[in-house]
């Protein structure tokens, strides 16, 4: 996601002290505590081990597998821009007709609803591939797949821009096109004997689930007064999903699609509401005016506003947003299959929704983090522990939903908070849970919320009186499925002072003196050491086996460039692996416990080509294979041995590369170029797509492969 949606208002740019010197506050005081409590990084590896790394008191740990490609120097093009003995190329562009028609996409052509309802969405993010039979798993697979956001400026390209889009009321075809554009797209992807991969255009489970498209709500919020509204009275059902942004997926064979910038579809011209003020719904116009348009049936357009039309929430849209900050489930072998919004995981903007380590018999545990300043990571814990007969059996055709009902709505959601020694703790979000700080300090959850739905709804503000920690940015997390080892990508923070300038924060809830209000802004700490942080870094923890509430961290890799002289680069990043703003994350599981740690970066467009790394290249693909990688003191990449972290794939100009997956046989690795300025080209082999004069952008998904057919990075 880019500066297009994101809220970028109150940028911090108070005379914060060099980075070099905070940085090296925290990871000097994590080194002492390493030193007289024996914990942390170095032992992160040696007490839970790691199958297939050697290692031994005093070496180095031996390696077996190793990147087989040459890190790429900056590139700075219209084209995508590869290894060599590699090959791209693109698929599903927005706009690809799914339904097996044979009208199909034009580059002057003027999008309707009902086109954009059976053609692929915009602004293609999360994402992630169901099997249609074990042994074709690597050829032939249904892609699910988010469309993030719209980019109108594109979507309206023949009639020069929207309608009225900042004032006067927009017109209700172009609302109802903007509503497809957005949501979920299931296409089946098959591969041929020459390597070329295709959309089957005509399969009869190809699907568009839309900012419109009816859903369930199930778990606590679901049928309490909380999201009643004049289309659903008894509170079980919603309209659409919306600005699902990462992904994720079950064991048991159904995709996780998360609502992240979605607030600000939604007004309230009245009095906010306390999850209003603290989720960022507000002002007199949505994003793009869609309350404005001449109301449809069933307050079609009207819904999108939530300001109270008199005394009954049944006969109006007040609590329509409350149906929205979800993890939304879908099986995507049924395209009639209905499907639920997860409440139990919590309501915020969701980035998205990573199963952990799977074992018979063992609950199931799944991490997401809201990505919004100085906001938190969430772990859900089901009540079930996983059965091995719940697994996907691809292909068929049964009740997936009610398997997942049985997990995911039912179980207990964590927040995390990280200390200065690399300890860290998860703070349930329950209604017994008592609150250890502050104003409230004894009280449980539960006289605050009243119940489980009262915190669901407001799962932000129960985090702060817990006193989780506030981080930069939570975006994609990823686990490495034989250790546990779970990475998450911080991507920057404008809003991150040192410690004088916010001298009353404490960080333990104490400081929030109203519901609604969380931290505008915070100092560092020693999970996110770097005032204003600009080039994001990547941190990394595992559970404590014995303890479900406890876990250890550690600092992974810090963002940064070699030639911004005014920042630490304590990850000695150099020309060909420098990157900032770290986002998607893919742990991509190789030989003997080993594997490749895949990271997307969205930097570009997000800091306006502002910093250093962004005058170096465009958004890119970054691979190491982390095993071992642990210093005492330093983070787990640092100049040592950084040469490890290598470029492996680099986008097209203002372009965010986002959303990842390889096929299991690792011989084609999926990703999303989204929001290019000029790309892809039409009607071209050339494998960078780069386009000959302006083409109209549009977001694809991209297939790279080796040109020999072998595994992709190694
Ligand atoms: Fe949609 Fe946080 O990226
Ligand atoms: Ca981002
Ligand atoms: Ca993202």
């Amino acid at each position: 996601m880019s500066q297009e949606i994101e809220n970028h208002d109150n940028h911090n740019d108070s005379d914060n002290r060099p980075f070099s010197s905070v940085m090296a506050r925290y990871m000097s005081r994590r080194r002492m505590l390493q030193g007289s409590l024996g914990l942390a990084a170095a032992t992160l590896f040696t007490d839970f081990g790691l199958g297939g790394v050697i290692r031994q008191a005093g070496a180095e740990p031996r390696r077996r597998l190793t990147l087989g490609f040459d890190s790429l120097p900056g590139s700075m093009t219209d084209g995508i821009v590869v290894p060599e003995g590699y090959i791209a190329q693109v698929l599903v562009p927005w706009g690809t007709p799914m339904d097996g028609s044979t009208a199909g996409w034009q580059q002057d052509m003027h999008m309707t609803p009902a086109f954009q309802a059976r053609a692929m969405g915009m602004h293609h993010d999360g994402m992630y591939h169901f099997a249609l039979d074990t042994q074709h798993a690597s050829r032939d697979f249904l892609l699910a797949i988010n469309h993030e956001y719209i980019d109108q400026s594109v979507l309206w390209a023949p009639q020069n821009g929207p309608t009225n889009n900042d004032e006067g009321a927009r017109p209700a075809d172009e609302v109802r096109t903007e509503i497809n554009a957005h949501g979920v797209a299931v296409v089946r992807l098959r591969r041929d004997d020459q390597g070329h991969w295709a959309p089957v255009v005509d399969d009869s489970r190809n699907r568009r689930i839309t900012s419109a498209t009816p859903i369930e709500l199930s778990g606590p919020v679901r049928g309490t007064p909380w999201v009643i509204t004049a289309w659903s009275p008894d509170g079980t059902r919603i309209r659409g999903t919306n600005n699902n942004c990462a992904c994720g997926y079950t064991p048991w064979g159904t995709y996780l699609t998360c609502e992240e910038n979605w607030p600000e579809v939604f007004i309230n011209r009245g009095e906010l509401t306390a999850d209003q003020a603290r989720l960022g719904i507000n002002g007199e116009r949505g994003r793009y005016g869609w309350e404005s348009a001449d109301d449809g049936e069933q307050g079609e357009f009207s819904r999108f506003d939530n300001t109270p039309q008199g005394d009954d929430p049944a006969r109006d849209y007040r609590n329509e947003a409350r149906g929205f900050g979800y993890i939304v489930e879908i099986d995507p072998y049924d395209a009639d299959s209905t499907i639920y919004k997860r409440t139990a995981l919590g309501r915020f903007r969701h980035e998205g929704c990573w199963p952990g380590r799977v074992v018979e018999g063992m609950p199931l545990t799944f991490y997401t983090g809201h990505d919004s300043r100085n906001e938190y990571i969430y772990k859900f814990v089901t009540n079930k522990r996983w059965q091995q007969s719940d697994a996907n059996r691809p292909g068929e055709t049964y009740d997936r939903q009610a398997i997942g009902a049985s997990y995911l709505d039912n179980g207990t959601l964590y927040v995390a908070r990280f200390d200065a020694d690399g300890e860290g703790e998860w703070l349930p979000l329950t209604v017994d849970a008592v609150i250890p700080k502050g104003e409230h300090k004894g009280r449980r959850l539960g006289e605050l919320f009243e119940d489980q739905a009262g915190i669901i709804i407001n799962t932000c503000d129960a985090a702060d009186l817990m006193g989780a920690t506030p981080m930069d940015r939570p975006e994609w997390g990823t686990v490495d499925p034989q250790s546990g080892m779970v990475y998450m990508t911080l991507t920057n923070n404008s809003r991150r002072t040192d410690e004088e300038s916010s001298a009353s924060f404490t960080g333990d809830g104490s400081d929030v003196s109203a519901m609604g209000s969380g931290y505008a802004t915070a100092p560092v700490n020693a999970a996110n050491p770097r005032p204003d942080n600009t080039y994001g870094h990547i941190i990394r923890w595992q559970e404590r086996e014995d303890d479900p509430t406890r876990m250890r961290w550690e600092p992974f890799v810090f963002g940064g460039s070699p030639d911004d002289q005014d920042a630490t680069n304590p990850s000695g990043l150099t020309d060909v692996n420098a990157f900032a703003s770290p986002d998607g994350l893919w742990f991509d599981e190789r030989d003997n416990g080993e594997g490749i740690l895949w990271i997307e970066t969205d930097n570009g467009l997000d800091k306006g080509r502002e910093n250093a790394v962004a005058n170096m290249t465009n958004d890119q693909v970054l691979a190491v294979v982390p095993g071992a990688m642990s210093e005492e003191g330093k983070p787990a990449i640092n100049a040592r041995n950084q040469a490890q972290l290598k470029r492996f794939a680099i986008g097209p100009n203002e372009a965010e590369v986002t959303g990842i997956f390889a096929t299991p046989d690792r011989t084609a690795l999926f990703i999303n170029i989204q929001h290019p300025a000029n790309w892809p080209a039409a009607d071209t082999d050339d494998a960078t797509q780069t386009a000959q004069g302006q083409v109209r952008p549009r977001s694809s998904t991209v297939v790279i492969q080796k040109r020999d057919g072998g595994r992709v990075g190694v």
